[in-house]
Protein backbone atom coordinates (compact mmCIF):
# COMPACT_ATOMS: atom_id res chain seq x y z
CA UNK A 1 0.00 0.00 0.00
CA UNK A 2 1.32 3.47 -0.72
CA UNK A 3 3.08 5.23 2.08
CA UNK A 4 1.56 8.97 3.41
CA UNK A 5 3.49 11.97 3.53
CA UNK A 6 2.51 15.19 5.24
CA UNK A 7 4.26 18.28 3.83
CA UNK A 8 3.74 21.59 4.93
CA UNK A 9 4.54 25.23 2.82
CA UNK A 10 3.91 22.89 -0.07
CA UNK A 11 3.22 25.32 -2.77
CA UNK A 12 6.42 26.99 -3.60
CA UNK A 13 10.26 26.32 -3.25
CA UNK A 14 11.91 23.26 -1.31
CA UNK A 15 7.89 22.21 0.07
CA UNK A 16 6.68 21.88 -3.74
CA UNK A 17 9.84 20.39 -4.86
CA UNK A 18 9.73 17.71 -2.06
CA UNK A 19 5.79 17.22 -3.24
CA UNK A 20 7.01 16.91 -6.76
CA UNK A 21 9.67 13.96 -5.86
CA UNK A 22 7.19 12.46 -3.44
CA UNK A 23 5.11 11.98 -6.32
CA UNK A 24 7.26 10.62 -8.19
CA UNK A 25 7.69 7.89 -6.01
CA UNK A 26 4.50 7.16 -5.69
CA UNK A 27 3.44 8.37 -1.92
CA UNK A 28 -0.34 9.61 -0.93
CA UNK A 29 0.32 13.08 0.00
CA UNK A 30 -1.44 15.78 2.28
CA UNK A 31 -0.29 19.07 1.06
CA UNK A 32 -0.22 22.22 3.22
CA UNK A 33 0.19 25.90 2.54
CA UNK A 34 -1.56 28.89 3.21
CA UNK A 35 -2.58 30.72 0.39
CA UNK A 36 -5.28 29.43 -1.46
CA UNK A 37 -4.49 30.49 -4.88
CA UNK A 38 -0.49 29.51 -4.72
CA UNK A 39 -2.37 25.99 -3.54
CA UNK A 40 -4.36 25.61 -6.54
CA UNK A 41 -1.64 26.67 -8.68
CA UNK A 42 0.42 24.22 -7.00
CA UNK A 43 -2.23 21.75 -7.80
CA UNK A 44 -2.76 22.03 -11.36
CA UNK A 45 1.41 21.59 -11.99
CA UNK A 46 1.32 18.54 -9.48
CA UNK A 47 -1.90 17.20 -11.06
CA UNK A 48 -1.39 14.09 -9.17
CA UNK A 49 -4.74 12.47 -7.73
CA UNK A 50 -3.35 11.44 -4.84
CA UNK A 51 -2.54 14.72 -3.24
CA UNK A 52 -4.65 16.33 -0.82
CA UNK A 53 -4.11 20.05 -0.55
CA UNK A 54 -5.15 21.73 2.37
CA UNK A 55 -4.87 25.89 3.21
CA UNK A 56 -4.22 26.66 6.94
CA UNK A 57 -2.31 29.73 8.41
CA UNK A 58 0.31 27.29 10.04
CA UNK A 59 1.47 30.05 12.50
CA UNK A 60 -1.79 29.48 14.59
CA UNK A 61 -2.36 26.68 17.35
CA UNK A 62 -5.85 25.70 15.95
CA UNK A 63 -4.23 25.44 12.28
CA UNK A 64 -1.74 22.31 14.11
CA UNK A 65 -4.24 20.74 16.29
CA UNK A 66 -6.80 20.72 13.79
CA UNK A 67 -4.34 19.00 12.07
CA UNK A 68 -3.27 16.52 14.45
CA UNK A 69 -6.24 16.08 15.11
CA UNK A 70 -7.97 15.16 11.48
CA UNK A 71 -5.39 13.63 8.98
CA UNK A 72 -4.42 10.55 8.86
CA UNK A 73 -1.33 9.24 10.59
CA UNK A 74 1.27 9.99 7.80
CA UNK A 75 4.70 7.61 7.32
CA UNK A 76 6.51 10.77 6.61
CA UNK A 77 6.32 14.38 8.12
CA UNK A 78 8.32 16.63 6.14
CA UNK A 79 8.31 20.28 8.33
CA UNK A 80 9.41 22.76 5.91
CA UNK A 81 6.27 25.58 5.76
CA UNK A 82 8.88 28.93 6.77
CA UNK A 83 9.23 32.69 5.96
CA UNK A 84 12.57 34.70 5.92
CA UNK A 85 12.59 37.13 8.19
CA UNK A 86 15.13 40.18 7.94
CA UNK A 87 15.08 42.72 10.94
CA UNK A 88 17.64 44.12 13.10
CA UNK A 89 17.40 44.02 16.87
CA UNK A 90 13.65 45.20 18.10
CA UNK A 91 12.12 45.87 14.66
CA UNK A 92 9.57 43.12 14.41
CA UNK A 93 6.90 43.92 17.10
CA UNK A 94 5.28 41.19 18.59
CA UNK A 95 3.46 39.36 16.59
CA UNK A 96 5.55 38.84 13.82
CA UNK A 97 7.67 37.56 16.45
CA UNK A 98 5.49 35.14 18.11
CA UNK A 99 4.02 34.47 14.81
CA UNK A 100 7.22 33.29 13.03
CA UNK A 101 8.02 31.26 16.47
CA UNK A 102 4.72 29.35 16.08
CA UNK A 103 5.47 28.77 12.06
CA UNK A 104 9.08 27.64 12.41
CA UNK A 105 9.76 26.28 15.98
CA UNK A 106 6.74 26.05 18.65
CA UNK A 107 4.54 24.04 15.54
CA UNK A 108 6.79 21.80 14.04
CA UNK A 109 6.64 20.68 17.59
CA UNK A 110 3.14 20.56 18.05
CA UNK A 111 2.90 18.92 14.82
CA UNK A 112 5.66 16.36 15.84
CA UNK A 113 4.25 15.91 19.02
CA UNK A 114 0.94 14.90 17.99
CA UNK A 115 1.73 12.42 15.77
CA UNK A 116 4.99 10.93 17.03
CA UNK A 117 2.60 8.51 19.68
CA UNK A 118 0.37 7.27 16.49
CA UNK A 119 3.61 6.58 14.46
CA UNK A 120 5.45 5.08 17.55
CA UNK A 121 2.22 2.30 17.78
CA UNK A 122 3.00 1.87 13.68
CA UNK A 123 6.44 1.25 14.95
CA UNK A 124 8.36 3.33 11.80
CA UNK A 125 8.04 6.69 10.32
CA UNK A 126 10.40 9.72 9.45
CA UNK A 127 10.59 13.33 10.14
CA UNK A 128 12.14 16.07 8.08
CA UNK A 129 12.63 19.07 9.95
CA UNK A 130 14.00 22.12 7.19
CA UNK A 131 15.82 24.52 9.60
CA UNK A 132 19.05 26.51 8.28
CA UNK A 133 22.21 26.87 8.13
CA UNK A 134 21.28 30.01 10.03
CA UNK A 135 20.60 27.57 13.22
CA UNK A 136 24.44 27.05 13.50
CA UNK A 137 26.31 30.58 12.17
CA UNK A 138 25.41 33.93 13.46
CA UNK A 139 23.08 35.90 11.39
CA UNK A 140 23.37 40.03 12.28
CA UNK A 141 19.92 41.41 11.37
CA UNK A 142 18.53 38.08 10.69
CA UNK A 143 18.58 36.95 14.71
CA UNK A 144 14.89 36.31 15.56
CA UNK A 145 14.97 33.68 12.28
CA UNK A 146 18.55 32.26 13.65
CA UNK A 147 17.47 31.66 16.82
CA UNK A 148 14.11 30.19 15.77
CA UNK A 149 16.20 27.83 13.55
CA UNK A 150 18.40 27.02 15.89
CA UNK A 151 15.48 25.54 18.03
CA UNK A 152 13.89 24.01 15.78
CA UNK A 153 17.71 22.09 14.99
CA UNK A 154 18.36 21.15 18.66
CA UNK A 155 14.76 19.56 18.75
CA UNK A 156 15.78 17.47 16.20
CA UNK A 157 18.73 16.27 17.62
CA UNK A 158 16.99 15.26 20.58
CA UNK A 159 14.07 13.70 19.45
CA UNK A 160 16.43 11.86 16.53
CA UNK A 161 18.11 10.58 19.68
CA UNK A 162 15.51 9.55 21.57
CA UNK A 163 13.21 7.80 18.96
CA UNK A 164 15.84 5.85 17.47
CA UNK A 165 14.70 2.63 19.06
CA UNK A 166 11.46 3.30 18.13
CA UNK A 167 11.71 2.82 14.04
CA UNK A 168 11.36 6.73 13.92
CA UNK A 169 14.57 8.48 12.62
CA UNK A 170 14.59 12.42 12.53
CA UNK A 171 16.76 13.93 10.01
CA UNK A 172 17.52 17.93 10.33
CA UNK A 173 18.46 19.97 6.96
CA UNK A 174 20.27 22.92 7.55
CA UNK A 175 20.01 24.27 3.70
CA UNK A 176 22.27 27.58 2.73
CA UNK A 177 21.02 30.26 0.10
CA UNK A 178 18.35 28.21 -1.64
CA UNK A 179 16.55 30.01 -4.87
CA UNK A 180 13.30 30.27 -3.79
CA UNK A 181 10.80 32.82 -3.52
CA UNK A 182 11.18 33.11 0.21
CA UNK A 183 13.82 36.01 -0.02
CA UNK A 184 11.71 37.99 -2.12
CA UNK A 185 8.89 38.09 0.10
CA UNK A 186 10.66 38.94 2.88
CA UNK A 187 12.13 42.23 0.70
CA UNK A 188 15.48 40.83 0.13
CA UNK A 189 15.26 40.57 -3.20
CA UNK A 190 19.00 42.50 -3.57
CA UNK A 191 20.29 38.98 -2.31
CA UNK A 192 19.94 37.60 -5.71
CA UNK A 193 22.40 39.74 -7.04
CA UNK A 194 24.91 40.11 -3.82
CA UNK A 195 25.43 36.48 -3.35
CA UNK A 196 27.77 34.71 -5.90
CA UNK A 197 25.77 31.80 -8.02
CA UNK A 198 28.38 29.48 -6.39
CA UNK A 199 26.24 29.88 -3.24
CA UNK A 200 23.13 29.44 -4.40
CA UNK A 201 21.64 25.91 -3.87
CA UNK A 202 18.46 24.96 -5.64
CA UNK A 203 15.13 23.06 -4.01
CA UNK A 204 15.75 19.80 -6.16
CA UNK A 205 19.42 19.44 -4.72
CA UNK A 206 17.66 20.21 -1.34
CA UNK A 207 15.60 17.26 -1.12
CA UNK A 208 17.67 15.10 -3.21
CA UNK A 209 20.79 15.15 -0.45
CA UNK A 210 18.04 15.93 2.56
CA UNK A 211 15.82 12.25 1.39
CA UNK A 212 19.09 10.47 1.03
CA UNK A 213 20.10 11.70 4.28
CA UNK A 214 16.42 10.87 6.18
CA UNK A 215 16.40 7.22 4.51
CA UNK A 216 19.87 6.60 5.76
CA UNK A 217 19.00 7.00 9.20
CA UNK A 218 21.14 10.69 9.75
CA UNK A 219 20.42 13.13 12.44
CA UNK A 220 21.60 16.28 10.60
CA UNK A 221 22.36 16.93 6.42
CA UNK A 222 23.89 20.14 4.97
CA UNK A 223 22.61 20.00 1.77
CA UNK A 224 24.95 21.34 -1.44
CA UNK A 225 28.95 20.43 -1.23
CA UNK A 226 29.63 23.91 -0.83
CA UNK A 227 27.96 24.80 2.94
CA UNK A 228 29.36 21.08 3.85
CA UNK A 229 33.09 22.99 2.80
CA UNK A 230 32.70 26.01 4.73
CA UNK A 231 30.74 24.36 7.75
CA UNK A 232 34.15 24.61 9.78
CA UNK A 233 34.83 28.20 9.21
CA UNK A 234 31.41 29.35 9.93
CA UNK A 235 31.81 29.92 13.73
CA UNK A 236 34.85 32.33 12.82
CA UNK A 237 33.94 36.29 13.00
CA UNK A 238 36.29 36.55 9.49
CA UNK A 239 33.67 34.36 8.17
CA UNK A 240 30.70 36.18 9.62
CA UNK A 241 32.09 39.65 8.25
CA UNK A 242 32.86 38.65 5.03
CA UNK A 243 29.09 37.66 4.94
CA UNK A 244 28.07 40.81 6.51
CA UNK A 245 29.43 42.84 3.65
CA UNK A 246 28.21 40.00 0.93
CA UNK A 247 24.76 40.43 2.03
CA UNK A 248 24.90 44.24 3.00
CA UNK A 249 22.25 46.78 0.64
CA UNK A 250 24.09 49.34 -1.19
CA UNK A 251 21.86 52.37 -0.32
N1 LIG B 1 15.31 29.75 0.61
C1 LIG B 1 16.35 29.65 1.41
O1 LIG B 1 17.44 30.20 1.13
C2 LIG B 1 16.25 28.84 2.68
C3 LIG B 1 17.44 28.54 3.37
C4 LIG B 1 17.38 27.80 4.54
C5 LIG B 1 16.17 27.36 5.02
N2 LIG B 1 15.02 27.67 4.35
C6 LIG B 1 13.75 27.18 4.91
O2 LIG B 1 13.09 26.38 3.96
C7 LIG B 1 11.69 26.39 4.23
C8 LIG B 1 10.93 26.61 2.94
O3 LIG B 1 11.23 27.90 2.44
P1 LIG B 1 11.37 28.23 0.89
O4 LIG B 1 12.70 28.86 0.71
O5 LIG B 1 11.02 27.04 0.07
O6 LIG B 1 10.29 29.41 0.77
P2 LIG B 1 8.99 29.62 -0.15
O7 LIG B 1 9.26 29.28 -1.56
O8 LIG B 1 8.54 31.00 0.19
O9 LIG B 1 7.95 28.55 0.42
C9 LIG B 1 7.43 28.66 1.71
C10 LIG B 1 6.25 27.71 1.85
O10 LIG B 1 5.78 27.80 3.21
C11 LIG B 1 4.39 28.17 3.20
N3 LIG B 1 4.06 29.03 4.34
C12 LIG B 1 4.67 30.18 4.73
N4 LIG B 1 4.01 30.71 5.77
C13 LIG B 1 2.95 29.89 6.03
C14 LIG B 1 1.90 29.90 6.98
N5 LIG B 1 1.78 30.89 7.89
N6 LIG B 1 0.99 28.91 6.96
C15 LIG B 1 1.07 27.90 6.05
N7 LIG B 1 2.05 27.84 5.11
C16 LIG B 1 2.99 28.82 5.11
C17 LIG B 1 4.20 28.92 1.89
O11 LIG B 1 2.84 28.92 1.54
P3 LIG B 1 2.07 30.33 1.21
O12 LIG B 1 2.80 30.94 0.08
O13 LIG B 1 0.69 29.91 0.94
O14 LIG B 1 2.22 31.17 2.48
C18 LIG B 1 5.08 28.11 0.95
O15 LIG B 1 4.39 26.96 0.52
C19 LIG B 1 11.47 27.47 5.29
O16 LIG B 1 11.30 26.89 6.57
C20 LIG B 1 12.75 28.28 5.24
O17 LIG B 1 13.05 28.91 6.47
C21 LIG B 1 15.03 28.37 3.19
Amino acid sequence: MAKRALVTGSSSGIGFAYSKYLMNEGWKLDLVSKNKDKSQKSELILNYQNAEFHNVDLSKKESIADIVANFKTPDLIIANAGIAINGAIGQLNEREKNDAYYLMCGGVIDLIEGFVPKMIDKGSGRIVIISSIGAITAMPKSSIYSSIKSGVYAYGKSISAELKHKGITVTVSLPGYVRTEAHKRAGLDHLESKIPKWMWVTPETVVKETEKASRGGKTEIIPGIVYRITKPFLKFQSAINIWQSMTKRNQ
